[in-house]
């Protein structure tokens, strides 16, 4: 049986995806004085409220992808400028605290491992030093004796995830946003441009829409096949930890390579403590085992005997967005008007603000900012026809 379809007022922009990317896009985009609406049927549920929210340009820097790091580097930057901004605007904190972050070696290989990537950090000119152990352990004094040594990353820094997710609704609503709490089932395309979404219960016109979904872009009909680079979900089981001391328990970030295994310790104002996270190929799956919980704490203790004090809040996993090649998708596609804000992997948080803005100059100039071009769909789209 076919179902009526009400055709509802119009938006200027339709954003499908109210995480922190969606969130940032909307947002920027309503302050271009734009009729902005924000599909999601279940807003601030996703990989936002999951991560730890460090904004590390330089710890997360891998071998392969000088084009991210400088994107990244670029985020940071931008960063206590963009907090201040989303504080004032919303009237609520992000938890921006400028911490710096540690990443120290727990064995001799680890400590190899280490040296090696300060080098490389260096060499792509990024703001790392190498400390001993006697130095790293001034910096954090809860780092155990054992530490062989260290990176210090001074101008990196963390935001409190899920305060942040919270400021940006509320920056986006105070901008003239509206919230749809509904899954967008189909985008609506005719004659090469694109037309609006479609509910289960209605079709909502506008002739810019903003696919900002995550890993779910994989679930919306009506696109072109090859249009949207498949967007893969990449696992993380991440452990949250309550201080009822109520004091911060480690001052800065603090990363450890131990044994090989990575982990990392951040630490909020309230005492609250967030250590993750695993990485893992496994779909769709959310579910979170005790072995995971297990290597992840057995890490953070090694590093951070203390942490065995705090109390056990909270233990879920949370969905990476990633693209193939692990750089994010950001600007138009071949049919007018359908922009992406997709793939942002690991670094989805940092990159919000920036990819916000790129967005809404997109919108507005019909370009994207050259510092954003490498992150242009093409290089991952297939030959379509629309
Ligand atoms: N950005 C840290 C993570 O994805 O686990």
């Amino acid at each position: 049986m076919l179902r009526r379809l009400d055709r509802v007022k119009g938006y200027d922009a339709i954003v499908v995806g109210s995480g922190v990317i969606g969130l940032s896009c909307a947002w920027r985009l309503s302050e271009l004085g734009r009729r902005v609406a924000v599909f999601d049927p279940s807003p601030g549920q996703g990989a936002s409220a999951v991560g730890a929210g460090m904004l590390a340009p330089v710890t997360e820097a891998s071998w392969h992808d000088r084009t991210l790091v400088d994107l990244n580097i670029r985020a940071a930057r931008e960063w206590p400028a963009f907090a201040r901004e989303l504080e004032e605007k919303s009237s609520r904190p992000t938890g921006f605290r400028a911490c710096g972050t540690i990443y120290a070696a727990f064995d001799s290989s680890d400590k190899t491992a280490l040296e090696e990537m300060c080098e490389f950090q260096n060499s792509l000119g990024l703001d790392a030093s190498w400390c001993s152990p006697t130095r790293l352990r001034a910096l954090e004094p809860l780092l155990t004796p054992g530490v062989r040594g260290g990176i210090w990353a001074a101008g990196e820094h963390q935001i409190d995830n899920r305060l942040f997710v919270s400021a940006l609704e509320q920056a986006a609503i105070a901008a003239g946003v509206r919230r749809v709490e509904k899954s967008v089932t189909a985008v609506e395309i005719g004659a090469g441009v694109v037309r609006g979404v479609r509910t289960v219960h209605e079709v909502c016109s506008a002739p810019l829409v903003v696919l900002a979904a995550g890993h779910a872009v994989g679930r919306i009909d009506g696109l072109p096949k090859g249009l949207v680079p498949e967007i893969r979900p990449v696992k993380g089981q991440i452990l949250r930890l309550a201080n009822r001391k109520g004091v911060v328990f480690a001052s800065p970030n603090i990363r450890a390579l131990v044994n090989g295994s990575t982990v990392y310790v951040v630490s909020r104002d309230d005492g609250g403590v967030v250590v993750g996270a695993t990485q893992e190929e496994k779909g769709e799956d959310l579910t979170v085992d005790a072995g995971a919980l297990y290597r992840l704490l057995r890490d953070a203790q090694r590093v951070l005997p203390g942490i065995e004090e705090l109390e056990v809040a909270e233990f879920t996993a949370g969905l990476r967005p990633a693209t193939r090649d692990h750089l994010p998708v950001i600007g138009a596609t071949a049919v007018g008007g359908l922009l992406l804000a997709l793939g942002h992997f690991r670094n989805g948080i940092l990159l919000a603000g920036v990819t916000g803005e790129a967005v809404a100059a997109l919108a507005e100039s019909g370009s994207l900012p050259p510092w954003c071009e490498p992150f242009a769909p093409e290089r991952l789209a297939e030959k379509i026809a629309v």
